[in-house]
């Protein structure tokens, strides 16, 4: 791990980064902000929206502008987050935050790619009826997927502090 960190700390991205100037890494750290509050902005309505709560409203409504709002919401976290952390990289080492944050969005990434090929989703977002059981499932994704990007969320919080 610490060879990992040594060489992103040593790339040519870091170096180019680092020799923009002092404000390089305040507006990274805006960009990080920018994308988690759209991220997590999204995700929070759709998961409330699977665990049951505003039934007057299709889920099919919800799903059309979060989805893709969290996938750039993410996006930008991921891109602003790798440039951060090339910054010093190496001083990272041994933070158990970070080494938790990272498998915690891996499992977020997979929670996404499982709960999108799932039939209760796919009659969802396409408007159709729902079958027996839908609510339930959905309800169940929706909650682990809060619990997922909080957690990442409390994570990216928390390194700071170590
Ligand atoms: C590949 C993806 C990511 C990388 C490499 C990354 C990296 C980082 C780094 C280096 C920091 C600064 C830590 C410090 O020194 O205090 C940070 C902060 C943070 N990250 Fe990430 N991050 C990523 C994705 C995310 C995502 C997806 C979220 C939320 C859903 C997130 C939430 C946070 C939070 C809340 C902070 C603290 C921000 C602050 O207090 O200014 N990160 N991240």
């Amino acid at each position: 791990m610490y060879e990992l960190m040594a060489w992103l700390e040593g790339s040519a991205l870091a170096d180019f980064l680092r020799g923009l100037g002092i404000w390089t890494y305040g507006l990274l750290n805006l960009g990080h902000i920018l994308g988690i509050g759209s991220l997590f902005g999204a995700i929070l309505l759709l998961d409330l929206k699977l665990m049951g709560l505003w039934r007057s409203i299709p889920a099919a409504s919800l799903i059309r502008p979060t989805v893709p709002l969290a996938a750039i919401g993410f996006a930008l976290a991921a891109t602003s987050g790798i440039m951060m952390l090339s910054f010093n990289t190496t001083e990272y080492h041994g933070n158990p935050f970070i080494y938790a944050k990272f498998p915690i969005i891996v499992v977020g990434l997979a929670n996404v790619a499982i709960i999108q090929r799932l039939g209760a989703w796919r009659r969802a977002a396409a408007g159709a009826p729902a079958a027996s059981g839908d609510r339930t499932v959905l309800a169940i994704f929706g909650a682990l997927s809060l619990l997922i990007w909080t957690s990442v969320i409390a994570c990216g919080r928390l390194i700071g502090y170590w």
